[in-house]
């Protein structure tokens, strides 16, 4: 590569990994100034690394790279004097104020916050700038300053030992859901229990693992059915509750594609037994939530939970997600086991 070509760099280590394009020729000073007009670091904090090396301000590039592309490793320099900074930790109920060091994980940071309410570390999510903080990374890869505030998010629920060692597929084909492998939510009892029953799940986990939809939304097109056109003359699904339909129609007008609807109303951002007493009370959105009255057993556990505050919910859920999370594994050299779980490696 001659000094007139043009090399592509990745900063990876950075919050927002920038893609920068300049010269090769350009020196390492050169890119750290483009790095702090991206990113705001400013150039003495920045170290940066190509291949475990750490590349000198005066050097060229092409010094130490010689691809088109490179990914090269921004870490920022902390001033000792700096390290201890105070920051509040906020969610919709309160603020907490805390003193950290900069140089500590964001692990250590989940634990404070565990100690102060006596919950869990596993159980919280932590958000700079929308983005999800990772457990074993350091705070300042975050650039918390002096009075940052981080977003802190917790949907209480049950905790579970996940077998590990499940091989998945390395690609997700939408159309896949169909063709039996979920349910629609316009099935009835018996499409249920067999479309469960096909994946090797019991009815129990059937009306167990549909408590799921304590947490999350619905968009309209999903249920509207229901309230516009049960039967296809305009009535409404008589298994739903007319006060229920009175107020979901406020909200989904017809062949309304985009609103979204709580499944939960009031708590859908929090794992808890109320599932049950909406479907007790005939308020489950779907037509698959009012089928689980249906069936003598699904029926019973939905009055059960219902009536006991979900006394086997959260010990129930756990052992259903266990038992779904043996489904389709794959076995020999096929598809791959994730080191996180959200990726494809
Ligand atoms: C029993 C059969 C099931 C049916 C028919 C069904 C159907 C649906 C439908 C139609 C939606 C809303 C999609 C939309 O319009 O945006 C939904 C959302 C959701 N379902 Fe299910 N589901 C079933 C089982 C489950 C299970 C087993 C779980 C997990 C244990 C689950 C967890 C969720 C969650 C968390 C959401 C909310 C997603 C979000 O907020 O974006 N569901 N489900």
């Amino acid at each position: 590569m001659d000094n007139e070509e043009v090399i592509t760099l990745t900063i990876g280590g950075a919050q927002i990994n920038p893609i920068i394009t300049l010269p090769s020729s350009s020196t390492i000073l050169q890119l750290k100034r483009m790095i702090m007009e991206r990113i705001g670091v400013q150039v003495e904090r920045q170290h940066l690394l190509y291949n475990k090396i750490l590349l000198k301000d005066n050097n060229i590039i092409n010094h130490y790279i010689h691809e088109a592309t490179a990914e090269v490793c921004l870490s920022v320099n902390l001033f000792m004097d700096e390290r201890i900074i105070n920051i509040t930790v906020s969610n919709e109920n309160f603020n907490l104020q805390l003193t950290v060091n900069k140089a500590d994980k964001v692990i250590d940071l989940k634990n404070k916050i565990g100690v102060v309410f006596a919950f869990p570390a596993m159980g919280i999510d932590l958000w700079q700038m929308n983005r999800k903080m990772e457990e074993y990374e350091m705070l300042s890869k975050y650039y918390l300053n002096e009075g940052s505030v981080v977003k802190m998010s917790r949907i209480y629920g049950p905790f579970w030992e996940v077998p590990t060692g499940r091989r998945d597929g390395r690609v997700s084909i939408s159309a896949e859901t169909l063709n039996g492998n979920l349910p629609a939510p316009f099935s009835n009892i018996s499409s249920l229990k067999q479309n469960f029953a096909s994946k090797g799940l019991s009815v129990k986990d059937l009306v167990v693992l549909s408590g799921g939809h304590t947490i999350g939304t619905s968009h309209c097109s999903s249920f509207d059915s229901r309230l516009y056109n049960f039967t296809g003359k305009g009535d409404t699904d008589p298994s739903l509750d007319p006060n229920y339909v009175v107020h979901l129609k406020k909200i989904c007008k017809p062949k309304d594609t985009t609103t979204i609807v709580e499944m939960d109303p009031g708590s859908f951002k929090t794992f808890d037994e109320d599932y049950y007493t909406l479907v007790a009370k005939r308020r489950g959105l779907f037509e698959s939530d009012a089928a689980l009255l249906n069936d003598n057993e699904t029926r019973d556990y939905v009055k059960l939970q219902s009536a006991t505050h979900g006394s086997t919910f959260a010990k129930d859920f756990a052992e259903s997600m266990v038992k779904m999370g043996k489904i389709g594994v794959l076995t020999g050299k096929a598809g791959e086991i994730r080191k996180h779980c959200a990726f494809v490696i």
